[in-house]
């Protein structure tokens, strides 16, 4: 546990760490769990993978869902979806209704999910005694700054969307990049794909303001000094978990 005076940060299960809370002691909740889809390969987003039907497998994974597995009755785990989605949607009752006790009496709690298990989260939220109130979803956002990309005023056919760069990917193309989306790229080889870039690389700010359409070649250039950043992070910490420590600072050696 980290307490700076301002904030106390705990390390560890949140349910375990909410245990040991008392009732009605937080004011709001926003969380962002596991999606249970194997995301990036990670352990911990795994419960398909970690909770196979062998003891062995079960002991020897890391994910919050195998460590469990014995708490919810021997389920007959699978890499089926339907039944890694109920254990999934199990573990999340399991911590959403902790999350209901050490909320205070109408507070609110804000949790992210997949595309593809938030029906899930959704459900499990519900069954551990919460009341859904709204859901906003990535599609939905996405439609809206795909609709933005294709105001009128700026070409001959308003509904087809462009790409909004306008040089933050570095190249200066004002007023804005010429990639439509679905025709044949002018500045790169193949069919023009937008996708929607989050400017401060954070997935949770969806401010329009922190949003854009972007064609693959002005996405690719926005992200790689990001990306360049993370590999280089991930390196780092994969020699510091080998036990392996850097001669130098990590800023000093980019
Ligand atoms: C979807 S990720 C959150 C990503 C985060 N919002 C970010 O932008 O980096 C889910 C996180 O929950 C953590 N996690 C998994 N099981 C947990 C548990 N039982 N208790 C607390 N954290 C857990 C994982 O380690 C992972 O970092
Ligand atoms: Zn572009
Ligand atoms: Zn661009």
């Amino acid at each position: 546990m980290l307490d700076d005076g301002d904030v106390v940060l705990h390390l560890g299960d949140c349910v375990e760490v909410m245990a040991a809370m008392p009732a009605a002691s937080v004011d709001a909740i926003v969380c962002d769990p596991p999606y249970g889809l194997g995301f990036m390969g990670k352990e911990w987003d795994r419960p398909g993978q970690a909770a196979r039907p062998t003891t062995t497998s079960v002991a020897k994974a890391e994910s919050p869902f195998s460590r469990k597995a014995a708490e919810y009755g021997g389920a007959s785990y699978g890499t089926d979806s339907a039944t890694t989605g109920r254990f999934f949607q199990a573990w999340c009752e399991t911590w959403a209704t902790e999350a209901l006790r050490v909320l205070k009496p109408g507070g609110h709690m804000l949790a992210f999910g997949g595309t593809r298990t938030f029906h899930r989260l959704t459900c499990a939220i519900e069954d551990a005694g919460f009341e859904i109130r709204d859901c906003l979803s990535w599609p939905s956002i996405r439609a809206a700054i795909m609709a933005r990309a294709a105001l009128p005023g700026d070409a001959d056919d308003p509904v087809i969307p462009r790409c909004e760069c306008t040089g933050e990917g570095g190249v200066d193309h004002r007023p804005r990049c010429r990639e439509w989306h679905g025709f044949t790229a002018d500045t790169f080889r193949g069919v023009v794909v937008l996708t929607v870039a989050h400017l401060d690389h954070t997935p949770e700010n969806c401010d329009p303001d922190n949003l854009r359409a972007m064609c693959q070649g002005c996405h690719n250039r926005y992200d790689a000094p990001h990306r360049a950043e993370s590999r280089r992070r991930n390196a780092e910490q994969a020699r510091i978990d080998a036990g392996q420590t850097t001669l130098t600072p990590p800023e000093d050696t980019r």
